[in-house]
């Protein structure tokens, strides 16, 4: 059986969705996206997913082209074709096709992509156990807020933590934390949870903000500023953070142990929420 896919308009077989060698897409990665999780064949936050797809498109200045109530019907309709309770939805929208030129074409019709693949969260033994990270230099662009399908710089550092065994690369910008390859990341120091602030060096995570609103509700004392690579190295716990990660202690840092290294007790403790909280949000939108 072949995955259903949607593509401009039509739910189709994967293997027979075809886009044109002249998108914009394919050429300048001049489009951008969203995953979503889905719990329980249920999206998880949407309407923040979706309204950081708006930013996306307004950053980029292309038309969003539809409404929140006709992303919300597709992807539902995505979601239903497929078996799993537990689904990650992908969604891209490039500038469409056009004749080569950097410059925006006069008129075009973006491309819309959507698939849904298993949502696998982290394993126990991963979640126990923590997970090694390694840090280079933040050389990427400077326009990070916009989650663009342009991610050559995001590849390269990924592979780089691959190529070590690790499981992110922490990145530093001019003597600064600024997120992961393709997660927020978080520090414990002192018992205070610190984290870089949304601006344009990092990805506004809609986990980032899910573990924001359990680490206050628990009393935990957060500070969201410029956070020195000294504190992350010397941190007491760090974390990563993403829809697909959820969040995952860090216990090694280029190879050198992150405070006791297991994972901390604040970790633990947000991580429980973050379970107790996802149940919560499926039982109330059953
Ligand atoms: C660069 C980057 N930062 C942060 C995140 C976390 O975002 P979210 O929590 O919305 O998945 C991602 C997710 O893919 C990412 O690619």
């Amino acid at each position: 059986m072949t995955d259903t896919v949607y593509l401009n308009g039509e739910f189709l077989p994967i293997d027979q969705a075809r886009v044109s060698v002249l998108d914009r897409g394919f050429i300048f990665g001049d489009g951008v996206y969203e995953v979503i999780p889905v719990y329980s064949r249920r999206p998880f936050r949407l309407p923040e997913h979706l309204a950081r797809l708006q930013h996306s498109f307004d950053a980029i200045r292309l038309g969003n082209p539809m409404p929140d109530a006709e992303w919300t019907r597709l992807i539902h309709d995505l979601v239903g074709r497929h078996t799993g309770e537990d689904q990650s939805v992908y969604l891209q929208v490039t500038r469409g096709v056009a004749k080569r030129d950097h410059a925006f074409p006069k008129e075009s019709k973006p491309t819309v992509f959507m698939m849904s693949g298993p949502l696998v969260p982290p394993s126990k033994e991963l979640v126990e156990n923590g997970v090694p990270c390694i840090t280079a230099t933040d050389y990427r662009w400077l326009k990070c807020d916009v989650k663009s399908i342009s991610l050559l710089g995001n590849c390269l550092l990924r592979q780089s933590a691959a190529d070590a065994g690790a499981a992110e690369v922490v990145l530093f910008r001019d003597g600064y934390l600024t997120e992961a390859s393709a997660s927020n990341v978080f520090v414990v120091s002192d018992g205070r949870l610190l984290a870089p602030p949304k601006n344009h060096l990092i990805l506004p995570g809609i986990t980032y903000d899910v573990v924001l609103e359990l680490a206050r509700a628990c009393g935990i004392p957060v500070e969201l500023r410029e956070v020195t690579e000294q504190e992350v190295r010397s941190a007491d716990e760090i974390w990563v953070t993403s829809s697909t990660k959820e969040v995952l202690a860090v216990t090694t840092l280029d190879g050198k142990t992150v405070g006791s290294g297991r994972p901390g007790e604040v970790f633990r403790v947000v991580h429980q929420e973050y379970q107790e909280y996802k149940r919560r949000v499926m039982r109330q939108a059953a």
